[in-house]
């Protein structure tokens, strides 16, 4: 069976490709390479053994996904390409829309051509409307994006329910992720953002390798334990095995549903600065400083409807997390070079 992932070549579609081969797909890789390196694909034939067709081909391109469809016989499709940075979101808005809606626009057209019409998709708990309560947030909490990114998730999502409306033989899942961190465990593949990290964990491992000074931690004055903000950290392994539950459901029933992926359980900050000190003996320098706008103290998934729905639960914790984010962190200190490995797989 051949999967479609988009977006294959970045951090989470990387490790979605590596268990997707490890469990018998084939796969074909669709990546215009705006934020990604063809080593992570070189790196995930090496470890599972077995190539991914990959084409520099990007989403706005219908002709050269329709190529795509025409060469491959395609059973459903990852949809992980867009962008995905707030801030950069709010500067250039027009950006994001096109990038990310046009190319799920094109993505969906070209499906029906072919008659593919199974996808899950990379949502996000940012469409979630911010919340004071505390409470684990469930899937039927009110939605209510607060950037152009998060919006851009929100739109994609009411597109998809439109689409299954207009077609009931379309399958569609609906992955909100919580906060994914870490790498595999052979340290071969990771997480390779470009310039300074946005994100806490890319952040923390660039402290500890001596590549940024310390860590500026953005408030401690929230209702929480220690005062720091607390986030439902999930192992990007466990996430990329989410996904194959996905193709499950979506090979075997049609519909629409949406389903957070995290662990169900939140970490402080502070909690997740002690935890990569332990998992790398290194001390982690740090200053509070002010909130960051736009952030709120808690945010945590009640994670039960993907466990009963797509039998799929989180199994790995911080310490796991901070040790893998680590090895890939010191055993690729400037993230993907291209120097090794061969571009021989590029269409
Ligand atoms: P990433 O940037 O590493 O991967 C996205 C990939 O899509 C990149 O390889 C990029 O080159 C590619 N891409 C972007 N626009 C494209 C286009 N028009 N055509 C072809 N390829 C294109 O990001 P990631 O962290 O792996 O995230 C994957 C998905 O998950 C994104 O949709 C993101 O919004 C979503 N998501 C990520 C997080 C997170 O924290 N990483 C959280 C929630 C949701
Ligand atoms: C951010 C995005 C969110 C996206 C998610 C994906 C914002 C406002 N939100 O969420 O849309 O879905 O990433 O992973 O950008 N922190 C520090 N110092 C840092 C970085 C972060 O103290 O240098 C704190 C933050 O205040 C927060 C926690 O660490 O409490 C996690 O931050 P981050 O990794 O950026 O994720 P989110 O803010 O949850």
């Amino acid at each position: 069976m051949a999967i479609l992932v988009t977006g294959g070549a970045g951090y989470i579609g990387s490790h979605t490709c590596l268990e997707l081969l490890n469990s018998g797909y084939e796969v074909v890789v669709v990546d215009n390479l705006s934020n990604s390196n063809v080593v992570a694909l070189e790196r995930v034939h090496k470890l599972a053994g077995k190539p991914v067709t990959f084409y520099e081909v990007d989403l706005l391109d219908k002709e050269g996904l329709e190529a795509v469809f025409s060469e491959n016989k395609i059973d459903a499709v990852i949809h992980f390409a867009g962008y995905k940075a707030v801030g950069e979101s709010v500067e250039i808005p027009l950006n994001y829309y096109q990038n990310n809606i046009t190319g799920t626009l094109i993505l969906c057209q070209v499906m029906q051509a072919f008659n593919v019409k199974k996808i899950v998709f990379s949502s996000s708990a940012t469409v979630y409307a911010p919340t004071a309560s505390g409470e684990a947030i469930s899937e039927d909490f009110p939605l209510g994006a607060t950037n152009p990114y998060g919006r851009t998730k929100l739109m994609i999502e009411e597109i998809l329910r439109d689409l299954y409306v207009s077609d009931n033989s379309w399958s569609i899942s609906l992955l909100r992720y919580f906060n994914p961190v870490g790498s595999h465990e052979s340290g071969q593949i990771g997480e390779d953002p470009s310039g300074i990290p946005n994100n806490l964990t890319p952040y923390i491992t660039q402290v500890a390798v001596g590549k940024l000074k310390q860590l500026r931690v953005f408030g401690d004055d929230y209702p929480t334990s220690d005062g720091t903000g607390i986030r439902d950290y999930i192992h990007v392994v466990d996430l990329a095995l989410g996904h194959l539950k996905a193709i499950d459901k979506v090979m075997t029933t049609a519909g629409v549903e949406a389903y957070n992926l995290g662990t169900g359980k939140g970490y402080s900050v502070l909690e997740m600065i002690h935890a990569f000190e332990q998992a790398s003996g290194r001390s982690i320098p740090y200053a509070i400083i002010d909130r960051r706008p736009g952030d709120i103290a808690i945010c945590y998934s009640d994670a039960s409807k993907a466990k009963q729905e797509l039998g799929w639960v989180a199994e790995r914790g911080i310490d796991e997390m901070c040790a893998d984010a680590w090895r890939w962190q010191l055993n690729n200190p400037n993230g993907y070079e291209a120097s090794e490995e061969s571009m021989s797989i590029v269409k």
